[in-house]
């Protein structure tokens, strides 16, 4: 019997894919479970995702673990998020390691608990020569906070006399992003079937493939991501050519 893998054009993989995972709350709330227990199995769909990726050869994949906005949630729930970051992390140094991966971070690290910076650098630094894989973890990451905050950066290097005003462009913008020599995302998925972004990436998914699945993230197995490689493939990438002309490409 194939699997669903073998259907997987291994030549044609995302350099990158960039993960929303969402309906933590809800998988919980059917349960009849509090909030934190849907966090806490969703620590097996990251498991999954990023060891399929690993598997597969995906070189990238970035997942949004914690939003700007998240903070706005109840204090119980941001504690045991943080803590649930502190133990995976902990629990995970040695697989990250043993399977080649590379760690990054991205988002308004500041804004973190320091115990959390200084584990997170900890791992970035033990991982930093790993390249099977690398993985990003999206936290206190906002898109508008993102772009904003470049734009602060761009126009102090403008006064500064550092960056000439007529060098700015999309180019030079992109490196003043917290995605600075990241390749941008070619499939951005979502799971727990909302079709939303989320201030999730807005500049970096400019040209990607969307993928919505129904699945809440607790129960997204490798199965689910190699279901939407698989939606990627069959897509025709235009970016913004017509169909006859990357016909000639
Ligand atoms: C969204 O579901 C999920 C989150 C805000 C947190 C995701 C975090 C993890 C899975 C923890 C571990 C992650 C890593 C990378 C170690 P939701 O709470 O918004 O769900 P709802 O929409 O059903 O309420």
């Amino acid at each position: 019997m194939t699997e669903l893998k073998d259907n997987i054009n291994k030549s044609k993989l995302p350099c990158h894919i960039a993960i929303i995972m969402d309906g933590n709350g809800r998988w919980a709330r059917e349960r009849g479970s509090h909030r934190i227990f849907g966090h806490q199995n969703g620590v097996t769909a990251v498991k999954e995702s990023v060891e399929a990726a690993g598997e597969l050869g995906v070189k990238y994949m970035t997942l949004f673990a914690f939003s700007k906005e998240n903070w706005f949630r109840p204090q119980e729930e941001i504690d045991a998020l943080m803590q649930l970051m502190i133990s995976t992390i902990n629990s995970e140094t040695e697989t990250l390691i043993k399977n080649n991966v590379r760690l990054l971070v991205i988002g308004d690290i500041q804004s973190l608990p320091v115990n959390i910076v200084k584990k997170l650098n900890e791992v970035i630094e033990l991982t930093r020569e790993n390249i099977r894989l690398t993985l990003v973890v999206a936290l206190s990451y906002g898109a508008r906070w993102e772009i904003a905050d470049a734009a602060k950066r761009i126009a102090e290097d403008v006064n500064s006399g550092k960056l000439e005003k007529d060098a700015i462009d999309e180019k030079i913008f992109s490196e003043y992003l917290v995605t600075k020599n990241i390749p941008d995302p070619e499939l951005l998925i979502r799971t727990s079937g909302e079709f939303r972004l989320s201030n999730f990436l807005l500049w970096q998914i400019a040209y990607s493939e969307m993928y919505f699945s129904p699945t809440l993230w607790p129960d997204f197995r490798k199965e689910d991501l190699y279901k939407a490689i698989i939606d990627f493939q069959k897509r025709e990438r235009r970016f913004g050519k017509t169909s006859d002309q990357l016909k000639c490409e």
